[in-house]
């Protein structure tokens, strides 16, 4: 789903990208007494989520937000009934809306509509209308709780590091909630986020998203970018700019394969290299031009 911000050259990106590109209407609940708790003006917005329930080409959909990262394949999540949602980090008794799955229905969209007039939103954005609307998810049916594999917090992990050194190689989606976003965060030559005092495997999944945009994304949106890079401030960001005074990729053969990858323990030191990563995106570029 994009809206009116999401710009012409964008578009044609993610219309390569994506089978269907669905344009919908902004929604806002400019509720600003309630966003202020979360101190999140933006979040008002995201009420646009609830278009979603509008998609009845399709019986069935798993919402997706933009800040999150699948790094395994999930279509079992499609075997899962409405509503089934992870539960929230910060408040266990209430889901997160990042990650869900739903059954689209223009009658259901008109309820949680009517819902959002009659009651409004806890939180100002789609999550604390959602929760009041499916009341009953904390306690009624427990197939309907997702695991937390399908919408791990990037950075609240820490919390319980014990958990993630048990179950973390199992995660499947990895959720970059809150206001520091990976594209606001700085990277260094090597790809290393620089976040200062931040848990090692938060490090890691910034640097995964790193790389997968700096060799999946950022080509892509070049391409669609003739006369320059000004449309795309991120685009900018010089990344890598010195990685030709790094020492060599060592020329040991690749130890991670793409299944690595799907496990979200591909080999930083193999074919991950960051080094390794630029040199296939120049060879990309080049080839193209
Ligand atoms: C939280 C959720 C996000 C939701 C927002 C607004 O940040 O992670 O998915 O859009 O709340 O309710
Ligand atoms: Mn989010």
């Amino acid at each position: 789903m994009v809206t009116q911000g999401v710009g012409a050259k964008m578009l044609t990106a993610l219309k390569k990208k994506f089978d269907q590109v669905v344009s919908v209407e902004e929604m806002d609940s400019g509720d600003a007494e309630n966003l202020r708790l979360l101190d999140r003006h933006d979040l008002g917005i995201t009420f646009t989520k609830i278009r979603c329930w509008t998609l009845t080409q399709y019986s069935k959909c798993v919402f997706l937000d933009a800040d999150t990262m699948l790094i395994s394949n999930a279509d079992e999540l499609f075997d899962r009934e409405e509503f089934s949602a992870a539960p929230d980090a910060g408040w266990p008794d209430c889901f997160n809306s990042g990650v869900f799955v739903l059954k689209p229905s223009l009658e259901t969209y008109s309820a949680i509509l009517k819902h959002a007039a009659d009651t409004g939103s806890f939180d100002g954005g789609d999550q604390g209308l959602l929760n009041t609307y499916f009341s009953d998810w904390a306690t009624k049916d427990i197939s309907k709780h997702l695991p937390f594999i399908y919408n791990m917090v990037a950075s609240a992990s820490y919390s319980y590091l014990p958990a993630y050194k048990k179950f973390g190689q199992n995660v499947k989606i990895i959720h970059f909630i809150g206001a520091t976003k990976p594209w606001l965060v700085g990277f260094d030559s090597r790809g290393e986020p620089l976040v200062g005092n931040t848990e090692s495997h938060t490090k890691s999944h910034l640097q995964l998203w790193w790389q997968i945009f700096s060799t999946e994304v950022k080509p892509l949106l070049v391409e669609h970018c003739e006369g320059g890079q000004t449309d795309y401030p991120f685009l900018r960001v010089e990344v890598g700019s010195n990685y030709s005074s790094n020492p060599p990729a060592p020329a040991a053969p690749p130890a991670d394969s793409r299944g690595d990858w799907e496990k979200g323990s591909p080999d930083f030191t193999g074919t991950a290299a960051f080094n390794n990563i630029l040199k296939k995106m120049d060879e990309t570029l080049s080839a193209e031009k």
